[in-house]
């Protein structure tokens, strides 16, 4: 495996060099690009003739079936979990919501619900409906100044409430703290509560360790690793799964079917009722593919971009960023002080830097930081310096245009 080469890397995504509206990309956290070798993949699927999967028995059809249940594989491989363990979804939304729904009446009424101050509302909300449905109670682990995950008032809430999960992110997609999931889920363990760790904005940046992290569920979307939009995975931890209901039914997740009843197959397929989004799993191998073979020095790249970043954000007096957590990862969110974050994003806009403007899906925490919302700058590995110091240029320029 050779050292990672930021211009190679970039070389595979096609769309930089041919697109016209594309610009300077700072929005990864939102979607990254997908390099050619996973429209490639895509293009074969569709051209060289598709066939469903677990169904029928032609060669075509048990080829796809193959090449499908080896991104299964692929995926337990990438994160060291186990490949029985890896359910499809639509994205890390789509597998919250299947596991709140999946756990419904399964906790005693009056437990409670630890989730983090820092969650998007995928990861928030769902907990909320199920809080109210089963009678449970939300309970809120708060942030330190830094923006970093109080541990301290954590392990309290752990020792005051009877606690039956806690959820939390790996990387906050508003701030960009990056979580001790491991610690987060001992903890939880210790005092007999389940771990659930959305991973949507860590799978791109950090190496995932399953098995040291040792969550009971972990979750991921494809289109934020340089794969396509509509397809995700939970990563759940046999036990676990066994307690979800499933909560979809239909074709393949049967074992036996009467006009009164139905036996349910095991994991994973227990939970993958219908035909599942076949081109997504085989695009999404190809994007594993793609990152496992420029793996190694990929991670210090994109530290010493972020690192950069950030001190030349640093340098700007109007502007203030939100949060110094102890480790930040691919995201800073920031404020140019007495501008509306819109005014600053449109000058971007007119200069074809792509960065994102508001709540990030993430209204709690992000209001705490900035009642009026924040401009989010999310970098990937194929980002560039030059491409941070025009977006610099720029953000120097919307700020004398708004305040001289
Ligand atoms: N969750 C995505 C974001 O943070 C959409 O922008």
């Amino acid at each position: 495996m050779q050292l990672f080469n930021p211009d190679e890397f970039r070389h595979h995504f096609r769309c930089f060099s041919t697109s016209q509206t594309l610009g300077i990309y700072l929005d990864n956290a939102a979607t990254t690009q997908i390099p050619d070798e996973v429209c490639q993949t895509l293009l074969n699927y569709y051209q060289s003739g598709r066939a469903n999967v677990h169904r029928s028995s032609y060669p075509l059809a048990s080829e796809i079936t193959q090449q499908f249940e080896k991104v299964r594989t692929l995926v337990a491989k990438w994160l060291n979990g186990s490949a029985k363990e890896v359910i499809w979804t639509s994205g890390t939304t789509d597998g919250l919501n299947r596991i709140a729904d999946g756990l419904n009446g399964h906790f005693k009424s009056g437990q409670t619900i630890l989730v983090s101050a820092l969650e998007h509302h995928a990861n928030l909300v769902p907990w909320q409906q199920l809080c109210a449905r089963d009678k449970l109670t939300l309970a809120i682990i708060p942030t330190t100044e830094t923006g970093d995950l109080d541990y301290q008032s954590y392990q309290k809430l752990l020792e005051t409430h009877d606690v039956a999960l806690v959820c939390c992110c790996h990387v906050s997609n508003s701030l960009g703290v990056c979580n001790d999931v491991q610690k987060i889920t001992q903890l939880a363990h210790q005092h007999g509560a389940l771990a659930i760790i959305d991973g949507a904005q860590a799978v791109a940046h950090l190496d995932i360790d399953l098995q040291f992290i040792n969550c009971d569920a972990y979750l991921f979307s494809g289109h934020k690793v340089y794969a396509p939009t509509g397809i995700g995975a939970i990563m759940g931890q046999h036990d676990f799964l066994e307690q979800l209901h499933p909560s979809r039914f239909g074709g393949e997740m049967v074992q036996k079917v009467t006009y009164q009843n139905a036996t349910f197959r095991a994991m994973p397929y227990r939970l993958e009722p219908g035909t599942p989004n076949i081109d997504g799993v085989l695009a999404l191998g190809t994007a594993i593919s793609f990152l496992t073979e420029h793996q190694s020095g990929k991670k210090a790249y994109e530290q010493q971009l972020l690192a950069y970043c950030e001190s030349q954000l640093q340098q700007i007096n109007e502007l203030t960023i939100l949060a110094q957590p102890q480790q930040r990862c691919s995201v800073i969110s920031f404020v140019v002080n007495n501008v509306h974050p819109f005014d600053i994003a449109d000058w971007l806009n007119t200069q074809r830097i792509a960065v994102r403007c508001g709540f990030h899906c993430a209204m709690p925490i992000t209001e705490q930081w900035a009642h009026q919302g924040s401009i989010r700058v999310s970098l990937a590995a194929y980002n560039t310096f030059e491409e941070i110091d025009r977006f610099i240029d720029s953000l120097n320029q919307a700020i004398n245009i708004n305040l001289l």
